[in-house]
């Protein structure tokens, strides 16, 4: 698969431009979903998929308004939909992206908010049904969004996110997925400076 991350790394850097956090927080989410892949066992072939995917899951939120994206309270439920399309507008962009494999980060992409459970969107997959890659995006996502600070909400503390986590396992969250992160996460948390 030549060059694959190439080909996205422009798209990552115009999702900057744009929103220099949402792309500040998919740069973490790539680095800390490559890890969980690795040990849940996906190959080479998928880790890459998963790296790009997890590098743009984000990416439709270019196509978001700004009085959206930038709002820095709660959304009212029609803005909350407006939101919800980034995920489909994300695989409409990752599957203009000159490369054979483009198709399926498109799709990890398309489904990085479905809930194990069946209650996400944009198609309501539930279990296996979802591509394992989303299934690690979606708890390594959860995850830094709560663990940063923005306009609407302080950062949770460690404890305060992993309570949080462990409310989700097995309804937003798969709870073999969600076993691989708990096995590696205090270690990344140590080597970092988040307290
Ligand atoms: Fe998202």
């Amino acid at each position: 698969m030549p060059n694959l991350l190439a080909h996205t790394s422009c798209l990552g850097i115009a999702m900057s431009e744009r929103d220099a956090y949402t792309q500040d927080h998919a740069n973490r989410v790539e680095v800390l979903s490559h890890q969980l892949g690795i040990k849940c066992g996906l190959s080479s072939h998928e880790l890459k998929l998963l790296s790009c995917a997890a590098k743009l899951h984000d990416v439709g939120k270019i196509g978001i308004p700004d009085q959206i994206l930038f709002k820095p309270g709660k959304f009212e439920t029609h803005e909350w939909e407006v939101m919800k399309t980034h995920s489909e507008l994300g695989q409409r962009i990752c599957e203009s992206i000159a490369h054979e494999q483009a198709g399926k980060v498109a799709l990890i992409v398309r489904h990085h908010h479905e809930n194990f459970d069946g209650c996400g969107y944009p198609d309501r997959l539930s279990g296996e049904n979802i591509p394992i890659c989303s299934r690690i995006i979606a708890v390594v996502d959860s995850y830094d969004a709560m663990r940063t600070t923005r306009p609407y909400h302080v950062a949770h503390t460690y404890q305060q996110t992993m309570e949080a986590l462990e409310n989700d396992n097995g309804k937003k969250i798969d709870p073999t997925v969600y076993k691989y992160f708990r096995s590696i996460i205090s270690s990344v948390e140590a080597m970092g400076s988040r307290g």
